[in-house]
């Protein structure tokens, strides 16, 4: 969702490419258009159009440009289309000033209005631009750059985060209000970016920002000053340890196949880690003593808490409310109190639909716990205790990796609740495994022959409802095919309708369901249409199916999480069969801080 990068070194260099490099790094946040700037001798060089990185690195040979400052942005449309005018960054009215910002000013279109009002040169639509006219509004009246913009703070609504400079200066200024940015810091150099992709290659030498920080970079300082009251702020910075190598395609495709490949080490580590989880105690202790426990999540991890929510009814004796994250506030917060736990569920930590029901939760005294991927993101600072996902970087934008480690982590609390054995999971990233090299050259054969039809279903059972919803909006996401991912009874009231000869239906089966799902695949298959039954060998389902997609034979719980590979390596496939890119599906955004 946008991402801005911004670098101030000692002297003028070329620093396009830098900035390119840096904007590939923040691809996998989802973007529409690009756009850089450099400074130099008092002089701004603005470069930027609709299209891809490499396309407008080429088109605008940004990759030349020099300066002693710099600053790219990717953007992801929300107020006006994708175009020249609304790509960023954008300048103020005399060109004196470029900034580009990530996020979204809610109140855009009354600001713009203000701003031609009072004589100034407005150029797009774009809300990037409304940060800079609202800098450009103080320093007008003659205002430093940290007090214009902390003035501006005041009129500009909406979470964002934007790096901004003068012509005539040699530094850069950045403020976070609820979108992330990170500062780092190098041997003759300073730079700030949304996310910690751009900034590694670079530096590991990084500050975190709050919200209401504001950063003044120099080629050789930062300085943080508090935008309520202009105070200074010392915060040491910390080193970065990640490996980059997992921040790289390594050898795969893509990295949707790389981090589908990742999922049984991942989990490993996870399993590992919350073995020893010192959290665990307190978090299953609330759980267990609530009134209410509500999982909240959007997309993917919203289908995280639907299986989280079956995991705890049947592992743990424990009733739990999967929310999709914008209906907590409408449908549960009037009777939410603090005799309540809530659960957020989410991989980037930002998202803002489900940081909005955390706040309307934490208001009302509710008990708030989180798990996500992102260290240090908003979510796992703002909870009262939250679960790291340990996938490391998940760069595609669809979601998977991060999916089972957050249907583990369910499974994990809902058998200490419920205090079972935890052997059959702690055998689970074998069997993941042996499912990835069972079930991918299956799942490449398949998608070749789903792929003519545009439409098709995913259809599922107790345990395996929520993984055919996933398995529908993974298809959906990344083939850009209508999946609609549903409760296999549910099928004969209505949507049976759409079976012709051929029409694909997938099944996943879950271990002790079968006879449902056998009954289902029959009323596709006697209307001629293709039963395609995801799971463990069993004569049934064999006899019964179209196609079989055998899993490795597991425990009930473990079933569904195993049946989730081949669906996503069948929407992987369907996409590259499609000549899509699954990594960047057209209009989406890996981190959604926007309404
Ligand atoms: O970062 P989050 O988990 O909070 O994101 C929520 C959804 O936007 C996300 O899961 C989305 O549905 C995925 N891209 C689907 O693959």
């Amino acid at each position: 969702m946008c991402g801005i990068f911004g670098i101030v070194t000692q002297t003028e260099q070329n620093l396009g490419p830098i900035l390119v490099e840096a904007a590939r790094r923040l691809t996998y946040r989802g973007y529409d258009s690009v756009g850089a700037a450099t400074i130099k001798n008092g002089v701004i060089d603005l470069r930027k159009d609709k299209g891809r990185v490499d396309e407008v690195a080429e088109k605008y040979k940004i990759a030349e440009m020099t300066g002693q400052r710099g600053m790219i942005q990717l953007r992801w449309a929300t107020f006006g289309v994708p175009s020249k005018e609304n790509s960023q960054p954008h300048l103020d009215s005399e060109g004196k000033m470029v900034g580009a910002h990530n996020g979204n000013v809610v109140n855009n279109v009354e600001l713009r209005e203000q701003f031609m009002a009072e004589g100034m040169t407005v150029r797009s639509q774009n809300d990037g631009e409304s940060c800079v006219h609202a800098v450009e509004r103080y320093v007008r009246q003659g205002k430093d750059m940290v007090t214009a913009i902390r003035m501006a703070y005041d009129d500009l609504q909406g979470d964002y985060a934007f790096v901004i400079g003068l012509a005539d200066d040699d530094k850069l200024y950045a403020i976070k209000k609820g979108s992330g940015l990170v500062v780092g810091i190098g041997e003759g150099f300073t730079c700030v970016s949304s996310d910690l992709p751009s900034i590694l290659p670079l530096t590991r030498k990084v500050i975190r920002l709050n919200d209401g920080d504001v950063v003044t970079l120099s080629a050789d300082e930062v300085a943080l000053h508090a935008v309520a009251d202009g105070s200074f702020i010392a915060r040491e910075p910390e080193m970065i340890t990640d490996e980059m190598s997992s921040v790289q395609k390594g050898g795969y495709a893509h990295f949707m196949l790389k981090e589908i490949h990742e999922q049984p080490a991942v989990a490993r580590e996870l399993l590992h880690l919350l073995k020893n989880n010192a959290e665990l105690p307190a978090i299953l202790g609330a759980i267990r003593n609530a009134r209410n426990v509500y999982l909240v999540g959007c997309g993917t991890s919203y289908h995280a808490c639907l299986m989280g929510s079956v995991y705890f009814s049947q592992l743990g004796a424990r009733t739990t409310i999967p929310v999709l994250a914008p209906q907590f506030v409408p449908q549960y917060l009037p009777g939410a109190n603090n005799q309540d736990v809530a659960f957020f569920v989410s991989q980037s930590g930002e998202t803002r639909d489900v940081l909005k029901a955390l706040d309307a939760a934490r208001a009302v005294g509710v008990t708030c716990f989180s798990m996500a991927n992102v260290i240090g993101s908003t979510l796992t600072r703002t909870t009262a205790a939250w679960l790291p996902l340990t996938c490391g970087y998940e760069i595609s934008v669809p979601a998977t990796k991060t999916f089972t480690n957050q249907v583990i982590t369910f499974l994990y609390l809902a058998t200490c609740l419920g205090g079972k054995d935890l052997t059959n999971l702690m055998a689970l990233p074998e069997l993941m495994e042996k499912t990835i090299a069972e079930t991918d050259p299956v799942a490449r054969e398949l998608a070749d022959s789903i792929n003519p039809w545009q439409d098709c279903y995913s259809l599922g059972y107790g345990a395996t409802y929520a993984i055919a919803l996933e398995g529908a909006l993974k298809l959906k996401e990344v083939t850009y095919a209508h999946c609609e991912g549903m409760l296999s009874t549910e099928f004969k009231h209505g949507p049976l309708s759409a079976v012709t000869p051929g029409f694909p239906v997938l099944f996943s089966a879950g271990k002790d369901d079968v006879d449902v799902i056998v009954s289902g695949m029959n009323e596709v298959t006697c209307r001629e249409g293709r039963a395609i039954a995801i799971g463990a060998e069993d004569s049934r389902l064999r006899a019964n199916a179209t196609d079989l997609v055998t899993i490795p034979a597991s425990d009930a719980m473990s079933t569904p999480i195993l049946e989730t590979i081949p669906l996503q390596l069948l929407s992987y496939y369907m996409a590259v069969g499609r000549g899509y890119d699954p990594d960047f599906p057209r209009n989406l955004s890996k981190t959604l801080t926007v309404d």
